[in-house]
């Protein structure tokens, strides 16, 4: 690897206790987001997405972090006492969730949430606080900034409220942004609205940023790599060309195939059969096992949980499948049973991407 990660979540676990038994929510995650990075995490809701970001940032309510560790900067931030870490968040790291009303206090003006915020981080005067204020909210599309500014929350659309916490988020210049969600509470023309605006803050402001979603479009937008999570567990990473032309784990291969990838509107295919499986009693084997079209009932699936197998050191290429191989392209030592499984949702995932993203990458890690 050529250059530190920003962030490196290594081996991280959380649990809750429920009255029916521990829920290990986070099952020994670990992935790297570089500088300047855009890292997205997928997978059907349930799969630990959030529980992932919110143990980085010492959010987690009701549940525990019991292993692992989140370099950040080089320090540890699941070692970090609550002072330091209130400090980091809204500083260093900025956030985005998915619902702005609970995000922003709805007694408060717009102004004053976004000058405490600045004030909170940074030796800032009340007025300059102001005028940056004004500023930010302008970037982020506010129109008449100078007068909205004094506005409460309610006074503002579920759309420009995402603004404002766009703006508050990238408020102290970040080096991480922790999107969570940002577009899923709006409607789709101002979801595309907002994203524009999320992606011109993250460069404007070049900070790395873990983008949490189910929306594969937009991962094809803005990922630069892909984490693909189930059941708590990481199943696949690589980068966002190598996820969608050639996914190596049959959960991604179905997420991609349930949306024909045209775009965000686009008929539905039939999903993943099967419902995700309880955490608090997954199957033994791979997790994904009783819902995997590649499996077939192998031994192997219903016994051996499938380690994290390197396909690419080069470019975090991983996948979470004893037979990821059937699924290259081009199958090197397949055992050939399976003719190419890819369907027509993967064909038009690798369209799209190929027009949206032009010029493959070349991605350091
Ligand atoms: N407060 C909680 N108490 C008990 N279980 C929880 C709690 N929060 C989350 N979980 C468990 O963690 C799992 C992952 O949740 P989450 O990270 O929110 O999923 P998502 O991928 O949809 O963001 C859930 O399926 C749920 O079982
Ligand atoms: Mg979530």
């Amino acid at each position: 690897m050529a250059d530190e990660p920003l962030l490196s979540i290594r081996d991280l676990v959380t649990e809750f206790r429920t009255p029916d038994g521990v829920v290990r929510a986070v099952d020994h995650v670990s992935f790297d987001v570089g500088a300047g990075e855009t890292v997205g995490v997928v997978g059907e809701s349930g799969s630990g997405k959030s529980v992932t970001a919110l143990s980085v940032l010492g959010l987690v309510q009701g549940g525990r972090v019991t292993q692992g560790e989140a370099l950040f900067d080089g320090q540890n931030l699941l070692k970090l006492s609550g002072e330091k870490l209130r400090k980091l968040r809204g500083g260093d790291i900025g956030m985005i969730f998915q619902d702005p009303v609970t995000s922003l206090n709805p007694v408060w003006r717009i102004g004053r949430q976004i000058t405490e915020a600045i004030r909170m981080h940074r030796d800032v005067s009340k007025e300059d606080a102001r005028a940056e204020a004004v500023e930010l909210l302008a970037s982020v599309g506010v129109g008449e900034a100078e007068n909205r500014v004094d506005q409460y929350p309610h006074e503002f659309s579920g759309g420009m409220r995402q603004r404002v916490m766009i703006a508050m988020a990238i408020a102290n210049r970040p080096k991480l942004l922790i999107a969570d969600e940002p577009t899923t509470a709006l409607d789709v023309t101002v979801q595309a609205q907002v994203l524009e605006v999320l992606a011109k803050a993250k460069e404007k402001s070049n900070a790395s940023t873990i983008l949490i979603t189910h929306d594969l479009g937009l991962l094809a937008e803005m990922a630069d790599r892909v984490v693909v999570m189930y059941c708590g567990r990481v199943v696949e990473t690589g980068t966002v060309h190598d996820i969608f032309r050639e996914p190596r784990h049959p959960y991604t291969k179905g997420l991609l195939d349930s949306r024909p990838g045209l775009d965000h509107e686009a008929e539905t295919l039939p999903a993943i059969p099967g419902q995700p499986p309880s955490l608090m009693n997954p199957p033994h084997g791979c997790k994904f096992h009783p819902r995997c079209f590649l499996s077939n009932g192998r031994e192997p699936c219903r016994t051996i949980e499938p380690e994290l197998f390197q396909i690419d050191a080069a470019t975090a290429r991983a996948s979470r499948c004893h037979y990821h191989e059937e699924l290259a392209i081009d199958p090197g030592v397949s055992s050939g049973r399976h003719a190419d499984p890819r369907g027509s949702g993967v064909a038009g995932w690798r369209q799209l991407l190929d027009r949206i993203r032009p010029g493959r990458k070349k991605e350091k890690r």
